[in-house]
């Protein structure tokens, strides 16, 4: 794909991995962060001028429907979705709390809401002559961490739509990419605080920025270094095979 001269938008651009994208992609295009803390898109306007911000909760219909509005009536169109937003939170079911219910309900944020926002900016994306769908899971979404369950199966869960995605998509201009992290230590995920030292493992939000960008301009579609490729494809050996033949 093109990475030049398109309308982006990043949910959950203010911080970590989307920061990242879009400080790598905002010089070339129009970029546009979105996400809930107001404090959060100021700084990273103040940090880079270029990119446009728009608060916007993914889970409220209401929202949803003003980035829409506002994305047409200041960009006319929009040429790639990057559905970046997510939260990871750790539940124990052996505590018998089920508190986690009334919080940032995982399942609402990391899946139900990619799935409204594909469906919400349909329209113009089958409009652009550019398009594309970024779906960001997780090397999580092929070997659960049981510390999170809920996370995971979200993250299992969009893996399986995009494949899905991909293919209705298959006579249409959009290409549905999938990047799967491995452990990106400089973002707010883990408990919101950022670690600034490189741990034994797992990459930082730039390093991991120039590779995604790499590959999105090679057209590989499913991005995923640090071992998580080697993961998804332990699964994947005998699937696609099956997919297909199910798939015609
Ligand atoms: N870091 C890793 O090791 C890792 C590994 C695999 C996958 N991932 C995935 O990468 C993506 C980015 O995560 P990250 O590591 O960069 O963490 P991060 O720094 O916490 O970024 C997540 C962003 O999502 C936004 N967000 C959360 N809920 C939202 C909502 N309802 N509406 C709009 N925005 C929302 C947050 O902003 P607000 O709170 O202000 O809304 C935040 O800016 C996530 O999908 C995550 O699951 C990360």
């Amino acid at each position: 794909m093109k990475i030049n001269n398109n309308v982006i938008l990043i949910t959950g651009g203010a911080t970590g991995i989307g920061f990242a994208l879009a400080r790598a992609m905002c010089e070339n295009n129009r970029v546009i962060i979105c996400g809930r803390r107001e404090n959060k898109l100021i700084e990273a306007k103040k940090s880079l001028p270029k990119i446009n911000i728009k608060k916007c909760d993914i889970t409220s219909k209401t929202e949803r429907k003003e980035l829409l509005d506002y994305i047409l009536n200041n960009f006319g169109g929009l040429d790639i979705l990057i559905n970046n937003a997510g939260v990871q939170k750790p539940i124990n079911f052996a505590l018998g709390n089920n508190e986690f219910i009334d919080n940032d309900f995982e399942i609402d944020i990391n899946f139900k809401a990619q799935i409204y926002m594909t469906s919400i900016f349909m329209p113009l994306l089958l409009k652009s002559n550019n398009p594309s769908i970024i779906n960001v899971s997780s090397g999580l979404a092929f070997v659960p961490l049981s510390n999170f369950p809920i996370y995971c199966a979200t993250k299992a869960a969009l893996h399986s739509f995009s494949i899905s995605l991909r293919h209705q998509l298959r006579n249409t201009n959009i290409k549905v990419f999938e990047i799967m992290p491995p452990y990106i230590y400089d973002t707010e995920l883990k408990d919101g605080k950022i670690n600034l030292e490189k741990p034994p493992f797992g990459m930082s939000s730039e390093e991991f920025a120039k590779i995604v960008i790499n590959s999105l301009t090679n057209d590989k579609y499913e991005i995923g270094p640090g071992g998580t490729n080697d993961l998804s494809n332990v699964i994947k050996e005998d699937f696609y095979k099956k997919f297909d033949m199910m798939n015609k």
